[in-house]
Parts: structure tokens; sequence; C-alpha cells
């Protein structure tokens, strides 16, 4: 706890709440102001239960690696300021565009009202450059969360408008542990390296075996091609103008520049995972020790499964936890084809052994044991239904020949059939992937139940918000109880996709 607590005061010293925090009526500044001079915080009279945090977004040259800078779109920083709030409590987020384009903000998971969801278009109007938008909301429900642009994604997600938002359990945490770490995964195209494989498949994570994702298919054929020759991603078939992803980043720096983590033996570690990324699914693992998974996109499981590694498809979260029983230095990877070696790696130091060198994951990739969704068994999060039932079939298609249209049921977003539902209805979706792409498609506004994946059943439906439908027929049906009244969107979180129509609605009433 008391690591912990200094960890977090380090790492946020820009966010940190003074003494008084739990006197209430304190607000907090994370603008840039306070990022280049060190932590404000103010007292903000007449709204005692409101916490209130400042933020701007503006374009700033940002240090993937030493010598490696690129124009980036952020929060101040790349991954923006980490929210840190408390289940239940009330926020206020003053909002400034200093950027020269339209921009929102999304708090991605986060049961928000409608109209403060932050799409442009649908609950909003862009936020213009210059103006200001104040957000206001509860936060709920607890757990790993995050927070990200929802205008042209293609460019300002892609450039860095991201930042995780941590709700801290109002009761005592199901999975406590002595450290926590948030790692933001993220992909880059920087036109520096080669490009990397594209994660086309998704993660076969129903067919337990990481043999199965790397053999299988077209896309396994594609990516030992890329792989091997440098191929430009932009060329893959279904592809469209996908940009050529070349750099990987962990809390957005490139190894070596990445920030190791320190631990000390004998203690649980929390690692918050959340994966940032346009186009790339990451396999995240640590040498010399196992995982345990304990939530999925911020959601409790019954119990912790544990792995040799974690799959996370774009938009995803996992928190996992690990016992730091084997002193030394070692590195939490990537086992995607070429990620690590393109900086997705971070070293993880036990105290006092600070001068060993980092021991690099052993072991072929097809023989770990990887993390799917069929192993996990969720908890019963979400209200009871109270209305009627209704069952949506929803097909995935597009990127036929290398074109940039992605359709629901061969619809482009705006031009849709929204899914109209009442408060208390009960909800099946069923998505089908006629690609020959991976899909992670995420609902705002409420969370789901996963219950099954290529026809194949859960034993005890995980609770998420995102889901990853693989490529060539992937099936995944949700199930959801619609609990919070708006305009919804449902879509598929790789930007291109998303922008090329792959969005539809979901009209709460
Ligand atoms: Cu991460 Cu439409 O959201
Ligand atoms: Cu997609």
């Amino acid at each position: 706890m008391q690591a912990r607590r200094k960890r977090s005061l380090s790492r946020r010293a820009f966010l940190k709440r003074s003494g008084q925090a739990g006197l209430g009526g304190l607000a907090l500044t994370v603008g840039a102001g306070a990022l280049c001079h060190g932590p404000r915080a103010f007292a903000q009279p007449g709204s005692a239960s409101t916490r209130e945090f400042h933020l701007e977004a503006r374009q700033v040259r940002w240090e993937l690696a030493p010598g490696k800078r690129i124009k980036a779109m952020t929060y101040g920083q790349v991954p923006g300021p980490e929210l840190r709030l408390h289940e239940g409590e009330r926020v206020r987020v003053v909002f400034t565009n200093a950027l020269a384009e339209p921009t929102t903000l999304h708090w991605h998971g986060v049961d928000v009202p409608n109209a403060m969801d932050g799409v442009p278009g649908l609950t909003q109007k862009p936020v213009a450059p210059g103006e200001t938008f104040v957000y206001e909301f509860e936060a709920r429900p607890a757990g790993t969360r995050w927070y990200h642009t929802h205008f042209a994604s293609v460019t300002q997600l892609d450039l860095g408008l991201y930042a995780p938002l941590i709700i801290e359990p109002a009761q005592s945490d199901p999975f406590p542990f002595d450290r926590e770490y948030t790692l933001v995964l993220d992909d880059w195209s920087t036109g520096s390296r080669p490009a990397l494989p594209r994660t086309v498949e998704g993660t076969a994570r129903a067919r337990g075996s990481m043999g199965g994702m790397m053999g299988r298919g077209m896309g396994g054929m594609m990516e030992c091609m890329m792989g091997r020759g440098g191929m430009r991603g932009g060329m893959m078939m279904g592809g469209g103008r996908t940009p050529a992803y070349d750099t990987m980043t962990i809390n957005g720096k490139a190894y070596p520049a990445t920030e190791p983590l320190m631990v000390r033996k004998g203690e649980r570690v929390r690692l918050r995972l959340i994966n940032a990324s346009a186009d790339h699914t990451h396999i995240v693992r640590l040498s010399g020790h196992r995982l345990q998974v304990t939530h999925t996109d911020g959601n409790p499981l019954a119990q912790p499964v544990e792995v040799d590694a974690v799959p996370i498809t774009p938009s995803e979260r996992y928190d996992v936890q690990f016992v730091a029983d084997h002193p030394g230095v070692w590195l939490l990877s990537c086992a995607e084809p070429g990620h690590a070696r393109a900086g997705e790696q971070v070293q993880v130091i036990y105290k006092g052994h600070e001068n060993a060198s980092p021991v690099a994951p052993a072991g072929a990739v097809g023989d770990l044991q990887a993390w799917h969704y069929g192993l996990g068994q969720g908890r019963t999060l979400l209200p009871s239904p109270s209305g009627q039932t209704h069952a949506f079939d929803l097909i995935l298609s597009g990127g036929m020949m290398g074109s940039d249209a992605w359709t629901i049921n061969g619809q482009q977003y705006p031009e849709v059939d929204p899914l109209r539902l009442r408060q208390g209805d009960l909800v099946r979706v069923r998505f089908l992937n006629h690609s020959m792409e991976a899909h992670p498609m995420h609902l705002h506004g409420q969370s789901f139940r996963v219950l099954s994946i290529n026809g194949r059943p859960l034993a005890r439906p995980l609770v998420k918000d995102s889901v990853d439908v693989e490529a060539h027929m992937g099936a995944v049906e949700v199930e959801l109880v619609a609990s919070n009244p708006g305009d919804w969107l449902f879509h598929c979180h790789k930007p291109m996709h998303m922008e090329g129509g792959m969005m539809t609605l979901v009209q709460i009433s």
C-alpha cells in the first residue's frame, strides 16, 4: 500500500491530491500549465461534492524514443494525465480545445449521461478550436476505463489523444494488491522503420492456443510475408489506407525509453493494460512470471485466471496481477511478431537487483498458454431486465479490394437503422464477421455480457464493453440490458473502420 501510494504520486505528480482531498471541494488542474509547473490544486467554493479537472487538447512534439520525435496531438503528454476517481463521485472536466481543428472527449467504459458522451454530431457539437466544453458525470462503474477523442479518430486518436481513467471501487477491491501500474499500449506510424505486420485475423482467443492464432489462414500467411519482406501495411488486402505502423509504445515511449516498473520482492502487483492502438492486437507477457487476469474491460472476474500471455485488442482493457517472487530484472513485452523490437517492452526491476541484466521472455510463442474469453468467469454486474426481449443480427463486412468502406448489415453510418429499445429491455446482439479483418466492437453508455464466441457458449458470461469479432466468419453473441437512455454508438474501434462506416446506433428511450 505504501509503495503503491508513493509510486502513484511520482507518476501523477501533476494530478496530486493535496492532503485535504478527503475534505472535498478540491479542484485539480491538469492542463498545460500544471504539467510544466508542477501541481496546482485549489479549493473550489460552492460545490463541495464535485471534483473538477481541467484538460486541454493541443499539439506537441513528442519524443517516442531518443531522437525519434513526432508531431502528436495530446492532453499535454502521451498518454494524457490519468484521472483517478472514486466510484460514485461527481466529476466536472473543463475541457479546452487548443488544437487547430475540432475535437471532443469520450469517456470509454463509463456510464455517462448521453449528453456527456462526446460523440460529435450525435450527443454534442464538436468543440471548435479555442472553445471550452464542460463534461459532468458520476464516476461509474469502478474499474480501468479511459478517455479519448471521438472526432476524426483516424488522425486524432492515432496521434495520442487518449488517457487512462481509473475509477476506484467504493467497496473494497475484490483483488487487493500492493502496487499498481497503468500501461497504455499504442502503435505509431513514423516512417523511420519497416512496417510491422498488421493484426488482421484477431485474437482467436476462443481457440485457446497461440498456435491457432499464428498459423491460420490468410492473415497468418500475410503476417509471415510482411514480417520478412517489410511490405507496407497499406498494401494489405482489405487494408485500404491503413497507415504502416512501425513503432510500438508503452505509455508513450518505445523501449529502451520506456520507464521501468519497480517492484519489491513479495509484492502483488497489478497492471492495468489499456490498448489504445488503432490497428494492433498486442499479446502481453512477462518473463519469469505468469499473469493472473482479474478484470475484463475494468469489470472483475469471479476469480483470477492464470496464463502466460494476454492478447488485448484495440480499446480493450485487462487488469492482470503477478506475484513478485522471482527477483531480478525482467521484460514485460509483446509477443506479436516484431512488436518487442519495435519498442513494446518495459523492464520490471526488483528493488536491490537494479544492476542485473534484463531477461527476455523465453519459449516459442506457439507454446504459450494465452488468455481467451472462454477462460474467464464473469460476475453478475449488470441490472436485471424488466422489459421486452429483442434479438439482432449484425453482419460486419467491407474492406473488399482495398476499399475503405466498412458496413454493418450493409449500411454505413450515419445511414443506419438504429436498434430501438426501451429501458429495461433485454437485447441479444449477434455479430457475424464476413470480412477479412477482425473488428473490436465497442458499445457506448453501458456494458454487455459476452455470451458466446464462434458458437461456443461461455460458462459464465464476461462483462465487457469491447469484444473482438475475429476475421473470416468470426461470431460473437452479446447481451445487454438497456439501462442508460439515449443514443449510443456501437462501433468498431479501429478508426479506419469506424470512419469507414462500421458504426451503428442503439437508441434507448
Ligand atoms: Cu473508445 Cu466510441 O469509443
Ligand atoms: Cu473493424
